[in-house]
């Protein structure tokens, strides 16, 4: 048998040779941690879909971020669980909720060494789940929307937040927070928008974790996109970019990196993805049944989603990443 002059094999012959002239490393800096902080209760409550993954109380919340700190990790997303829901969600701008008095500890503790973020939704504070105000319908209500979620960016800017992250992709999102951020004299706090969310069954666990459950059994079809779509990601990127955001983010991520990859051709501004919570539940339940190896699967997942382009990575794999020394 003959062969080319070039045998691809050669460079794969050692782990230094592959070490070498692998294009990919996914380094500590590229991480974000997704954190749950829970508004009442006095020690932190494992999420039972989400292995190893807790609500915090405040105080576990501070010392965990310390700890992610010191492992390198260099910002955190915090959601948060309040103790009162309403239709408007108005916990979400109350200057003492939740989100926003675990901003002012964080900072207070952490000074800059760490990116404080804030998750800009209200579907965790709302009565029915749903991700904005509902009309005479029933159905979620675009405009009225865009007004609380001006207000929750600027009551997390006022907390302390270095970048806040819509996420609830109403239409115009981006420009109405980042208006309200001028306004208030927040000019250098930055805007990570979640730009191609798709409505995702991935995302079952979180409800867990946040307590949210849509009222009737409904979904967020009718804002999140259509998974069927990838151009139409690429419109609510530019609209997004138009609007001000300083970083876009397509989530979830393994099932979409066509996506992250087209985003990654169509801007330069950094792109984040997020490895939602039942990318990271898939890999913890096959794992603890001896199906795949779980450390293993989590370093190639985390690899794919850089290597498709994204520059920050939102996982719950984080600590344990960052722990295990799995990055190279
Ligand atoms: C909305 C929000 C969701 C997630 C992040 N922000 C849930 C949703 O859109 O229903 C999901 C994150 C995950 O699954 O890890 N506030």
């Amino acid at each position: 048998m003959t062969f080319p002059e070039r045998r691809l094999r050669r460079l794969r012959r050692t782990p230094a040779l592959r070490r070498m002239v692998a294009e990919t490393r996914v380094g500590v800096d590229d991480l974000i941690a997704p954190l749950f902080v829970r508004e009442g209760i006095s020690e932190p409550q494992p999420i039972e879909s989400l292995p190893g993954i807790v609500q915090h109380t405040r105080e576990s919340l501070r010392k965990e971020v310390a700890e992610l700190a010191a492992l390198g990790i260099p910002g955190v997303i915090l959601f948060g669980i309040p103790a009162r829901k309403d239709p408007e969600g108005s916990e979400a701008w109350n200057p003492d909720g939740i989100v926003q008095s675990a901003l002012r500890d964080l900072r207070s503790d952490l000074g800059n060494d760490m990116v404080l973020m804030g998750d800009l939704c209200v579907d965790e504070y709302t009565d029915h789940g749903h991700c904005g105000v509902l009309d005479a319908n029933g159905d979620v209500d675009n405009d009225p929307t865009l007004e609380l979620y001006a207000r929750a960016g600027v009551a997390q800017a006022d907390a302390g937040a270095d970048i806040t992250a819509p996420s609830g992709m109403m239409d115009g999102q981006v420009a109405a927070v980042r208006r309200a951020l001028d306004g208030a004299g927040h000019q250098a706090v930055s805007i990570l928008a979640y730009a191609a969310k798709y409505s995702s069954a991935l995302y079952g666990p979180f409800r867990d974790a946040v307590d949210v459950e849509i009222v009737g059994g409904g979904d967020r079809s009718s804002y999140q996109q259509d998974f069927r779509n990838g151009r139409e990601a690429l419109e609510e990127v530019r609209f997004d970019l138009a609007e001000g955001a300083d970083m876009v983010m397509v989530k979830p991520a393994l099932a979409y990196l066509d996506v992250i990859q087209r985003t990654r051709e169509l801007t330069d501004v950094p792109v984040a993805a997020y490895h939602v919570s039942g990318e990271y539940a898939m890999i913890k339940a096959a794992g603890a049944n001896g199906w795949i190896d779980a450390e293993r699967v989590a370093l190639e997942h985390v690899t794919a989603i850089k290597r498709a382009g994204a520059d920050v990575i939102l996982t719950y794999l984080a600590r344990e990443l960052a722990e295990t020394g799995a990055l190279s």
